[in-house]
């Protein structure tokens, strides 16, 4: 029996995570990477978020994949091959991917997240499932550079970033990172999804669901920030806004103070006014054509693309 095998590029200990949120919390205007998000609590409500009748992407995505099977599979076979390696960027449960196998028959899958011992487990069970495909578990934070171990990407590989996760990203960053996508590519492809700019209502909408369950994600950060670093957060004296800033093509996620208050941990302490906040995500929403020229700009050659009806979400791939 195969068993997955895992490389841990993540810095030992909690301590650069601890002083990346203090640097954070200290920073005028506050502001913190979305990463703080995903605690074991952070990622189910994330799950969560994915099933509320609000949040479009999610189902979007899969719908777009499901309704453009026959010809994704066919362009990813043109552009990778069958028998190539699957290269899934924030694999998290893995699903996605696992469920692009059968269409795509990958020989090998490496699977890429923060969350290493997460992925690990995962994999396992993946590997009972598909025992003919090889796997590689790799936990690396690339968000900051993704660069995987040289023998990881011998052959074209198809690299697969779905969800819209690039919106996380700044268009400078996020070229950046397309440029090192197209790298780990080496002459296969990249298929991506990416969220499309739409009306404010139904972004904000998204973002800010009826039930409470984004406000909650949102909110989640302040605990899982009392547990990294000690601080003393009162998530009830904080409020979940989201806006939709439409000069800069990106939702916003801050965290507002509904009172004047301090927040102290064992190396520092921030006061905050009534109403300041602390910036705690931006998802970036794209025209299509803009996307495609950065894809462009980062070196890939050619690409294709799927939406769906309304043009909300669009699947990309694109040819290193
Ligand atoms: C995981 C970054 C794609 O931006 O839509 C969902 C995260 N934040 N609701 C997104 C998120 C609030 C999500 N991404």
């Amino acid at each position: 029996m195969r068993s997955p095998q895992f490389i841990d590029l993540t810095p030992p200990g909690p301590q650069p995570l601890a002083e990346e949120a203090a640097a954070g919390l200290q920073a005028r205007p506050a502001r913190l990477p979305p990463k703080f998000f995903y605690d074991a609590l952070g990622s189910r409500l994330f799950d969560a978020i994915t099933e509320l009748p609000e949040y479009y992407p999610t189902r979007t995505e899969a719908a777009i994949l499901a309704d453009h099977r026959a010809g994704i599979t066919a362009a990813v076979h043109a552009a990778v091959g069958r028998g190539a390696t699957l290269v899934d960027l924030g694999a998290g449960s893995c699903t996605k991917a696992a469920s692009l196998f059968a269409a795509f028959e990958p020989a090998r899958y490496v699977a890429v997240d923060i969350s290493a011992n997460y992925l690990q487990g995962t994999l396992q069970r993946l590997q009972q499932l598909h025992p003919a495909v090889e796997m590689v578990a790799v936990g690396m934070d690339f968000s900051s550079r993704l660069a995987l171990p040289a023998d990881l990407t011998c052959g074209p590989a198809l690299v697969f970033y779905p969800g819209s996760s690039i919106g996380n990203f700044a268009p400078a960053p996020a070229l950046r990172l397309l440029r090192q996508a197209h790298a780990a590519a080496a002459g296969g492809a990249l298929l991506i999804g990416v969220d499309c700019v739409k009306p404010a209502d139904v972004l904000e909408a998204a973002y800010d669901d009826a039930l409470g369950v984004t406000a909650a994600f949102n909110l989640n950060l302040l605990r899982h920030l009392n547990r990294l670093l000690g601080s003393d957060f009162d998530v009830r004296q904080w409020r979940h806004v989201a806006l939709f800033n439409r000069a800069g093509s990106r939702i916003e996620m801050h965290l507002e103070a509904r009172q004047s208050l301090t927040v102290r941990w064992p190396a520092g302490e921030r006061d905050f006014d009534a109403g300041e906040r602390i910036h705690t995500e931006d998802s970036y929403k794209w025209q299509p054509a803009d996307f495609q020229a950065l894809l462009h700009e980062a070196g890939f050659r050619h690409v294709e693309q799927w939406t769906d009806d309304l043009g909300w979400f669009a699947v990309m791939l694109a040819r290193a």
